[in-house]
């Protein structure tokens, strides 16, 4: 299991500090997730903290836009040192350009789905995604109850892959924790994100080698 543990859990004036527990540890990715209070109620990080997060960083960035028209960001997300740009299908008009954006910026391109999005809005953009991200719960905030319904939808996206040939990965993010993370590992999720269940835990890399070990 790849593990990319959510910065968002983190005390940012430890930011440093959490990215070199996560560079020494077994986690895959670094989850960043940008908020501009407009897509999502909340306000996050920008592109001055990814830029020295991904400086500091061992491990590729993967970074979770939750704005409205993340395809003016492509550009200067890519010069931030982003390695993979998660864009919601909610956000954008013309999926299938911002896409082609990302990827032609050099980076790998995710689409995520809202928990009331479902999995047949991607059929047609399938095969030119490298990771479908669903969201397990409201996006925004950290630390809340991962949505069941999420199960049966992740297998739902597992036979579109299947069907359509498509190499694309699906990642999880929400309310992961050792206990729903075997069940998202057991219906096939190829990367879990995890905020509140690494950061809050007295020993965080050992979760993350948990989580890994699913
Ligand atoms: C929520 C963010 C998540 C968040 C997950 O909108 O997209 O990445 O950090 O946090 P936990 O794992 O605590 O649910
Ligand atoms: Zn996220």
């Amino acid at each position: 299991m790849i593990v990319s543990p959510s910065l968002l859990s983190a005390d940012f004036c430890e930011l440093g500090r959490v990215v070199d527990m996560i560079n020494n540890s077994e986690a895959g990715l670094i989850h960043c997730d940008v908020m501009d209070g407009v897509f999502v109620p909340n306000i996050s990080m920008g592109f001055p903290i990814i830029e020295s997060v991904a400086r500091r960083a061992a491990k590729p960035l993967d970074v979770h836009m939750m704005t409205v028209d993340p395809q003016n960001y492509v550009t200067r997300l890519r010069d931030c040192g982003a390695a993979i740009m998660n864009v919601h299908y909610e956000a954008c008009t013309h999926l299938h350009r911002t896409v082609q954006a990302i990827r032609q910026a050099g980076m790998k391109a995710a689409v995520t789905l809202n928990p009331a999005t479902p999995v047949c809005m991607l059929q047609d953009i399938i095969c030119d995604v490298d990771m479908v991200l669903l969201m397990s719960v409201n996006p925004g905030f950290g630390g809340q109850k991962f949505i069941e319904n999420t199960l049966p939808k992740l297998k739902r996206l597992k036979a579109l892959i299947a069907e359509s040939g498509s190499n694309a990965l699906i990642e999880i993010d929400g309310g992961v924790n050792l206990q729903t993370g075997a069940a998202l590992a057991a219906a096939g999720a190829d990367v879990l994100v995890a905020g509140n269940a690494v950061l809050s835990a007295p020993e965080p890399a050992e979760v993350i080698r948990a989580l890994a070990a699913l």
